[in-house]
């Protein structure tokens, strides 16, 4: 059943609907009117004929609770309370009248008499079995549309309060003795005891709420999900479900915190619906932050908020954190908030605006950062040989065409870089070289420019002078055969200025020769694709982000030091191919890094510090729309991700387009922060990745307030609607 809000059960006959849990009516309520007399159904002014189609009494969202005080009952002649069996059947006619006067003595009314009888009744149950004073309701038959893992509740007007959406209860199995854990996943419903809901009589008086004081008596029901039973403190799932009229409880915050498992020292919210409970994760639990997290939603939702939130937090609690920050966003967050609206959500929460310590700002050589008079900035350039060839195909959205070429030129470079002594050189740089995985890194001691001459000399060698001087050097270079040495001995006496249109910048130029004897011993045409080639090489080279000998490299011990925020800002980088080169080094040099330190505090046993990475815009690093052309990244990024579980290395995508997602990406992923997302589409999408959220919970989605999130984490038994804490750290606005 959907939480539409629908007061109509489907498949709900109006018996269910009109009369209480216990077969009586609810409050001990009699069914007549306050004259003990029958009366008949009014048409109140402009009420519904009979006959009509009945109206939903719409109730979107999380009820709230009706005002305890009931009404005034509606006079007799008004409205009828009548038993529900009744509802639907002919108007019953009055009773008889009262018996005549009994020796001078009135007799009891007959609601005063039901009153007093109910009242006795619930004394004696009471006396029986004082716990049924704390139940807040009590199980309902079950009915052939009722649902396997789904309880309806019903409860007096007084206690439906009591049962809000996602309230933790315990249901007491009489009959057999289980006990069972649910929670409310549907209501609190209220229905009206005497009639059903869409019933002519009961649309006509709430419809003239303005001109009635009175309305319907009603009782509370809800559906409550069964979590598992309750075997010696622990639950276990569940085989049966509990009987009819089984006393439901509330299990106070406490309990309900250790239940929904939301024990830890980093606090990131409260749960929504509880007074104190907060959401908190435990960040030294290995199946929490390293078994990876998104945070998803759409504009404004707070997700960069909760980013900022959860960058304090991590520091509080001994984490590394990296921020791969697209905006520049966090390049502040040294700095309390100056928010106002939150300063005042922080004031509420008993917080204080604070910076996080040590902030360090890395930034691209060349690049502004968005915070340039930072103490602790730094700029960095990659290194070209620790980029995985394939991967930067990808990156750089190579033709097939193109790839071979590259991938050639990149062989070539290798043989030319023993050849020129650059690597390997002794016998274990030897083996180190068989050695090298390069769908996850480059090739040792090669930098972009030693490429990009290996890539002119292919065009030199495809230009008319390159032809004949090619094949005159090649022929020379023949008669030396014997071993590599000896062979570079005769080209070495074969150097000569390169000609016009061959320019070499790196080593290779101390003998051109060499590297057009390469290059001619693996052939390869079509000029067109080597111009193409050459052209996209050249353009990566003249962002001046490769080997740059003067920068220094990324500093990654500092950067998993235990507390340390490291932002990387890539506010000032032209391209988002060029953000991707970056976080895929980075990435690389952490995951290296971190698998060095684990191994350590593995030998010694120690503990190894924590690290989260955040990346932003995460759907612009793995595109769904490129993932076919981008399986080295995409596999770079898994097995990092897979990896990182036992090394403690968790990594957070933050996205507004999760659509854009590879569902690969999504499937990483077991954590999730999800804040409001209003395309159905999406939701409906999200719904495949993200199991164990129930349907209700996905209904309000849509209506999220900013800074609202539904949070599912691994070590949260359900998934929870959590307020996220206002950020204490100040936070750049993105325009
Ligand atoms: N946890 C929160 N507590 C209080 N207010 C919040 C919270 N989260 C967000 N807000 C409010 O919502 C605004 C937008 O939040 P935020 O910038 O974090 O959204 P976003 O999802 O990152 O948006 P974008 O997709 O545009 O980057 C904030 O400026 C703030 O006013
Ligand atoms: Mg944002």
């Amino acid at each position: 059943m959907s939480d539409n809000g629908n007061t109509n059960v489907p498949g709900r006959g109006p018996a269910q609907n009109g009369v209480a849990h216990n077969g009586r009516p609810v409050n001990g309520h009699a069914a007549t009117a306050p004259n003990g007399q029958r009366p008949v159904a009014p048409s109140p002014p402009g009420a519904r004929p009979p006959g009509t189609p009945p109206a939903n009494i719409q109730m979107n969202g999380p009820r709230p609770a009706p005002h305890p005080g009931a009404p005034p009952k509606p006079p007799a002649s008004a409205v009828s309370p009548t038993p529900a069996p009744a509802a639907r059947g002919p108007v019953p006619q009055p009773p008889p009248s009262e018996a005549p006067h009994n020796g001078g003595v009135l007799p009891l009314p007959a609601r005063a008499k039901g009153e007093i009888d109910a009242a006795k009744e619930r004394a004696e149950a009471l006396k029986a079995d004082p716990e049924l004073e704390n139940a807040v309701g009590f199980t309902h038959f079950d009915t052939s549309s009722s649902h396997d893992n789904l309880v309806t509740v019903l409860s007096t007007k007084e206690d439906l309060h009591r049962l809000a959406s996602q309230t933790l209860v315990r249901i007491k199995c009489r009959e057999d003795d289980k006990a069972y854990l649910g929670v409310v996943v549907q209501g609190p419903f209220a229905e009206p005891n005497a009639v059903p809901a869409n019933s002519t009589m009961a649309i006509g008086v709430v419809t003239h709420g303005k001109k009635l004081t009175y309305t319907f008596e009603y009782h509370g029901r809800a559906e409550v999900e069964i979590l598992g039973e309750e075997v010696a403190g622990v639950l276990k799932p569940h085989r049966f479900r509990p009987r009819p009229q089984s006393p439901v409880f509330v299990l106070d915050e406490e309990e309900s915190a250790k239940v929904l498992g939301v024990s830890g020292e980093m606090s990131i919210g409260t749960v929504v619906g509880y007074e104190r409970m907060e959401a908190r994760i435990n960040a030294r639990d290995k199946s929490v932050l390293p078994r990876h997290t998104g945070i998803i939603g759409t504009t404004g939702g707070g997700k960069s908020t909760t980013v900022a939130t959860l960058i304090h937090r991590a520091q509080n609690s001994g984490i590394a954190t990296i921020v791969f920050d697209v905006e520049g966003e966090y390049t502040h967050v040294d700095r309390p908030t100056d928010h106002q609206a939150m300063v005042e959500t922080l004031k509420r929460r008993d917080q204080k605006p604070e910076g996080v310590k040590d902030l360090h700002i890395h930034h691209l050589v060349g690049r502004e950062s968005r915070n340039p008079r930072h103490k602790n900035k730094h700029d960095f350039s990659l290194n070209f040989s620790s980029l995985s060839p394939y991967a930067l195909a990808e990156i750089l959205d190579m033709t097939e065409p193109q790839q071979e070429r590259f991938l050639k030129a990149y062989d070539v470079t290798k043989l030319l870089l023993e050849d020129f002594e650059v690597y390997p050189v002794t016998d274990e740089e030897r083996r180190d070289a068989l050695e090298v995985d390069e769908l996850s890194t480059g090739y040792p001691k090669m930098t972009i420019q030693h490429l990009l001459d290996v890539v002119n000399a292919y065009l030199y060698s495809l230009s008319d002078e390159g032809k004949g001087d090619g094949k005159n050097r090649a022929s020379r270079a023949a008669k030396g055969k014997g071993t590599v040495a000896e062979e570079i001995e005769v080209l070495k006496e074969d150097e000569g200025p390169p000609a016009n249109s061959l320019r070499l910048y790196s080593i290779f130029k101390n003998n051109p020769g060499n590297v057009m004897r390469r290059v001619m011993g693996q052939k390869s045409g079509n000029v067109i694709s080597w111009r193409a080639l050459a052209s996209k090489i050249q353009r990566l080279r003249r962002l001046n982000i490769f080997d740059m000998g003067t920068t220094e490299g990324v500093k990654y011990d500092t950067m998993l030091s235990p507390g340390r925020v490291s932002v990387i800002d890539l506010s000032d980088t032209e391209s988002p191919q060029l953000n991707n080169l970056v976080i895929a080094d980075i990435l690389r040099g952490i995951q290296e890094r971190q698998e060095a330190s684990y191994e350590k505090a593995h030998r010694e046993g120690k503990d190894i510090t924590p690290v989260l990475i955040i990346i932003e815009e995460a759907h612009e690093f793995l595109s769904a729309s490129r993932i076919a052309q981008m399986k080295t990244l995409f596999e770079q990024v898994a097995r990092i991700a897979k990896r990182g579980r036992k090394r403690w290395l968790g990594l957070v995508f933050v996205t507004q387009l999760p659509q854009h997602l590879p569902s690969e990406v999504l499937a990483l992923l077991n954590n999730f922060i999800i804040h409001k997302i209003t395309d159905g589409a999406v939701i409906n999408q999200l719904k495949k990745s993200v199991g164990s959220i129930d349907e209700s919970l996905w209904n309000r989605v849509s209506r999220l307030a900013p800074g609202q999130a539904l949070m599912s984490f691994s070590h949260f038994t359900r998934p929870l609607m959590v307020a996220v804490d206002p950020a204490p750290v100040k936070r750049l606005l993105v325009d």
